[in-house]
């Protein structure tokens, strides 16, 4: 639930208008502690060969270890380093508005708090895990550094043209859901898919999803899943050329994508370079909401 920095006072006296508050890395208990060394093993076994070399080696220069969780102020002195961006901690979802603010300011914010152990596998919130482990090796990246930027400001400008829902979309089945294409096969650089063990290797490997090449007008007519594997993942080719194709004036596109078709999460349309068909088995009878 969104809460105003005034609801999170009480909670975190120290609240800034722009969410941003004391990670209090002290305050973590031996306990949570564990539960971030719990996740990172499990993640540690299953992406090498299923995540890219790009994320995992992002994870090692940062040193995002499995020992405890990061420490967000050294964790971005060493990002700063790299690409001059810096993980901020909040207390967890910010406004639209703000989060946008925050990234075309190179500032990634970052849940504070990390999930309980029964929730290992699915929280709703972004937990620390998800924003440190998932999203911060994408950022030690230059050209996915740049490319994060340019959505910040992207999103800033399409909030005024009404256009938020489309490019919204853009950002789930790229920066949170993408795969990528390389010589060794298809690999994992979206964080939601990263941060989650079952599902690098349902995105990878499983039979179910379709796995369609990337196009931006397609993308942002795609609705998507918030809570569930997805059924289709997009493909890039590299993300120069993801940085290529976003760095354009959206506006006309936006005037395009007034008119014409909605598609649902699971369509293949007729004439699009498809990596995989999924044959949709997992999805055999579940009708769930999508945004
Ligand atoms: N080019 C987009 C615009 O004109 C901004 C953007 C860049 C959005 C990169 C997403 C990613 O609004
Ligand atoms: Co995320």
């Amino acid at each position: 639930m969104l809460l105003t920095v005034e609801e999170h006072r009480e909670k975190h006296p120290e609240i800034r208008a722009d969410y941003t508050i004391d990670q209090h890395w002290h305050r973590y208990s031996a306990a949570e502690h564990a539960t971030w060394r719990t996740l990172t093993r499990r993640m540690e076994k299953i992406l090498p060969g299923r995540a890219c070399d790009e994320f995992l080696q992002g994870l090692k220069q940062l040193k995002i270890g499995d020992e405890q969780i990061p420490d967000m102020e050294r964790l971005s002195d060493e990002l700063y380093k790299l690409t001059r961006w810096r993980v901020v901690a909040v207390p967890s979802l910010v406004p639209d508005a703000i989060f946008f603010e925050h990234l075309a300011n190179r500032r990634f914010p970052a849940g504070h708090f990390i999930r309980k152990p029964d929730q290992l596998d699915y929280i709703e919130e972004p937990d620390v895990f998800h924003d440190v482990f998932g999203h911060v090796p994408m950022l030690a990246l230059p050209v996915f550094a740049d490319y994060m930027e340019a959505y910040g400001k992207g999103g800033m400008r399409a909030e005024g043209l009404g256009t938020l829902a489309n490019l919204a979309r853009l950002y789930w089945y790229t920066v949170e859901f993408g795969l990528i294409e390389k010589p060794e096969g298809l690999r994992i650089y979206g964080s939601g898919i990263a941060s989650s063990s079952a599902e690098s290797v349902y995105a990878v490997e499983d039979a179910s999803p379709n796995r369609i090449h990337f196009d931006l007008e397609r993308v942002m007519r795609t609705k998507y899943r918030i809570d569930d594997f997805q059924e289709s993942y997009f493909v890039i080719g590299s993300f120069e050329e993801l940085f290529k194709e976003t760095y354009k004036d959206f506006a006309p596109l936006y005037q395009t994508l007034k008119a014409g078709p909605t598609f649902e999460p699971g369509t293949i349309l007729p004439a699009e370079r498809l990596h995989h068909r999924g044959t949709h088995r997992y999805k055999a009878g579940s009708h769930r909401a999508t945004a």
